[in-house]
């Protein structure tokens, strides 16, 4: 078996699941799953990020919604989108793509989006459910890998299960979801005294740092599983993780390319979000 984890066939995979539930939600109940995103500027890399979510609607049948907003949009008016938004029944996720400008409160944005809407599960209310394991929506990166994970029939109770990032997107709630599979879980970040010892004790090593090819062979233990979350553009153009592909990839017994790894499933579990979503509303109809 290859090392290389194939998150785009795996993406493809459950994609083609998610069309068939989405055109069977449409065919019995006559509801289409709809995912509105607002982007805030022109930021190149959001506006790409944007692009795929929209494409990647388009391609399972959920119809999606662009709210494309200038730089210079006051709070107020972000907030009155949200508002309209999650009063509008033909929606059913809401999507707020970061970071938005300094002028606009980024917890106030995220707090404004109704919990049953945000299938980007950053709501405080969903966050909390998620730490009692009581949740709705899983935030799309960490639910993401835990598919390939699964995909891959890589075993998490009882592992060593080393983080290195601590963000509220990817770190945080990662390390919660590896508990809950019964990982051993360590966070480890930038202030970390001896990040080479922590890193090459983990059996799965998921890396979110955003430092480009940080994570060499002396990071990583014989035959550890290596996620890499890291997308960074490096001054020749090509795309590169947070991890030394070439210098890690004889020590591993898996790992995730970039591109290719983990992006394409962040996509895959907003569609999923969005289609639960659809499917929970039924019940409140
Ligand atoms: N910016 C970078 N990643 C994400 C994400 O997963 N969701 C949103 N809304 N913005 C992001």
């Amino acid at each position: 078996m290859s090392k290389i984890i194939d998150g785009k066939a795996v993406s493809a995979y459950l994609r083609q699941e998610i069309k068939n539930e989405v055109e069977k939600l449409i065919l019995d109940h006559n509801v289409q799953p709809g995912l509105a995103v607002i982007l805030v500027g022109t930021d190149p890399a959001s506006t790409v990020y944007v692009r795929n979510k929209h494409k990647a609607c388009e391609a399972t049948g959920i119809r999606s919604v662009s709210i494309e907003l200038p730089a210079t949009v006051s709070e107020d008016e972000v907030l009155l989108k949200i508002d309209e938004l999650n009063r509008d029944d033909t929606i059913h996720g809401i999507l707020v793509q970061l970071p938005l400008p300094k002028h606009i409160d980024e917890k106030k944005v995220i707090n404004a989006i109704s919990p049953a809407k945000d299938v980007d599960a950053f709501h405080p209310e969903n966050v909390g459910r998620i730490m009692t394991g009581d949740y709705k929506f899983l935030p799309c990166t960490p639910a993401g890998i835990i598919s390939l994970l699964d995909y891959y029939k890589v075993e998490i109770e009882g592992k060593s299960c080393v983080i290195i990032g601590r963000s509220n997107i990817v770190g945080k709630p990662m390390a919660h979801l590896l508990l809950e599979r019964n990982g051993t879980v360590t966070v480890a970040h930038s202030r970390t005294k001896d990040l080479k010892a922590t890193a090459s004790q983990a059996d799965i090593l998921v890396v979110a740092i955003g430092k480009p090819e940080l994570i060499n062979s002396e990071y990583v233990k014989e035959g550890a599983v290596v996620i890499d979350v890291g997308i960074n553009r490096k001054s020749d153009g090509r795309l590169v993780g947070d991890v030394d592909f070439e210098s890690v990839k004889d020590k591993v017994s898996l790992i995730t390319p970039v591109p290719g790894g983990v992006g394409p499933m962040t996509i895959t579990t907003l569609l999923r979000n969005t289609l639960m979503s659809a499917k929970t509303s039924l019940n409140k109809a």
